[in-house]
């Protein structure tokens, strides 16, 4: 176990999470590339003096947002709903003058700027992966074609004035520089303007024991403590934190300049309940490491008892966080020979580490197994409603969070 520097307020950030080594969560290669992969140190904790909960090793950014990266966050009809809902919210609370401006990072295949081009507001992504910027310029939105940065937020003001409004959704939390993120927003957004972002919710993933939450891009894991904390350190002040129903867990924070918005009664009653928790001991993520190893013996032995027994198991679904679950466990193409994804952009590919390959859904129903495991489970209830055909011949579905069951 080691110790590291956070990455927010430069305190101590306690290992208290160790995944082992592992490659790139979204890395998918080409079977022909599997001889270059790379693997990085993947381990977590808490700083001692902001409560930030982020990871101990950085994998370089160019690793990771390739042109082709392969998420497409209109992926899944629930998230592309939920977005176009945010949108409608941000036209009617935020965007109400006769010229606002809305700047979106990591705007991804332009999920939720589609809706906001069509309004016809003045909007900009910024996308440093090309293939989903090019989905998102197809549908009629501009897209700037980097990183956020404080450098970026300049020249953006330079060529489209202040922004009334910055948003980020699941893709705040990947980004190491994180104060450089906030020098840029505090020099694009107007005196009035407010930074809005949702991410993964640490008290969701602890309460879930969703280990899989963790790969390389979650460089952080946000709480709303953490969170009040970094904005402060930033000059900024959190005013709302909300949460919403996504990726198993997510809050939505708005952070506006000191004194210039009453902050919502939500923002101590987290506070509250996060304390409750005791969400920013080392003690509570000790807990969780356990459950987690647990999680892993259970479900390395399922798997044996089932190939043992003759059985069939794949997998549904290839987030990232098939990665970490199949690296961490040790599970290969011996227990699962396949997984199925919709995207087209990693069918064809492997699960980067186990090598396991990822077809379309099609290869699913054509043979149902007797069992699948289902990596994508944040999505259940869309994939269980889709893949019904499955339970009524069977088949049965394998959760490993918050514990290895089977449904
Ligand atoms: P996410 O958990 O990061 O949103 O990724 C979910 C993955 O699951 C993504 O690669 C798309 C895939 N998926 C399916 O294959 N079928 C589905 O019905 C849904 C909703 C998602
Ligand atoms: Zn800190």
């Amino acid at each position: 176990m080691s110790n590291g520097s956070c990455r927010i307020c430069g305190g101590t950030v306690k290992e208290t999470v160790n995944l082992g080594r592992q490659p790139s969560g979204n890395g998918f290669p080409l079977p022909r590339d599997i001889e270059h992969e790379k693997s990085f140190p993947l381990s977590a904790g808490t700083c001692d003096s902001c409560t930030m909960f982020q990871l101990l090793d950085d994998v370089p950014q160019e690793a990771k947002y390739r042109d082709e990266y392969p998420y497409h966050a209109s992926g899944s009809a629930v998230h592309r709903a939920h977005f176009e809902r945010n949108a409608r919210r941000f036209l009617e609370t935020e965007l109400t003058g006769p010229d606002s401006f809305i700047v979106e990072i990591g705007s991804n295949d332009g999920v939720m700027l589609a809706t906001i081009a069509q309004a016809g507001v003045r909007h900009l992504g910024v996308e440093p992966c090309r293939e989903v910027a090019d989905v998102a310029r197809g549908r009629g939105i501009r897209v700037l074609g980097e990183f956020f940065d404080e450098n970026t937020a300049a020249a953006i003001r330079a060529e489209h004035g202040p922004a009334d409004m910055v948003f980020g959704a699941n893709c705040i939390a990947h980004i190491v520089f994180l104060r450089r993120l906030l020098k840029g927003i505090d020099t694009l957004l107007t005196p009035d303007g407010v930074f809005v972002f949702e991410e993964p919710y640490l008290g969701s993933v602890i309460a879930q024991n969703a280990f899989d939450m963790i790969y390389d891009e979650h460089v952080f894991i946000f709480s709303v403590r953490s969170i009040k904390a970094m904005a402060e350190l930033a000059g900024f002040e959190l005013v709302n934190a909300e949460p919403v129903s996504l990726h198993g867990g997510t809050m939505r924070y708005t952070i506006a300049r000191p004194s210039r918005r009453t902050p919502a009664p939500a923002v101590a009653e987290f506070l509250a309940r996060e304390r409750e928790q005791r969400l920013a001991e080392h003690g509570t993520i000790e807990r969780f490491a356990g459950a987690v190893r647990k999680i892993r013996e259970d479900l390395t032995g399922l798997l044996g008892d089932l190939h043992a027994q003759g059985k069939r198991v794949v997998g549904y679904g290839a987030p990232a966080k098939v990665t970490t679950v199949t690296n961490y466990c040790g599970i290969g193409t011996e227990l699962i020979p396949f997984v199925v994804d919709s995207t087209p952009s990693k069918q064809g590919r492997l699960v980067a580490g186990s090598h396991i390959p990822v077809l379309e859904p099609g290869a699913f129903a054509a043979d149902h197994p007797d069992y699948a495991v289902l990596f994508a489970w944040n999505h259940a209830e869309e994939i269980m409603a889709k893949e019904q055909a499955f339970r009524e011949r069977g088949g049965r579905w394998i959760l490993y969070v918050p514990d290895v069951h089977i449904l």
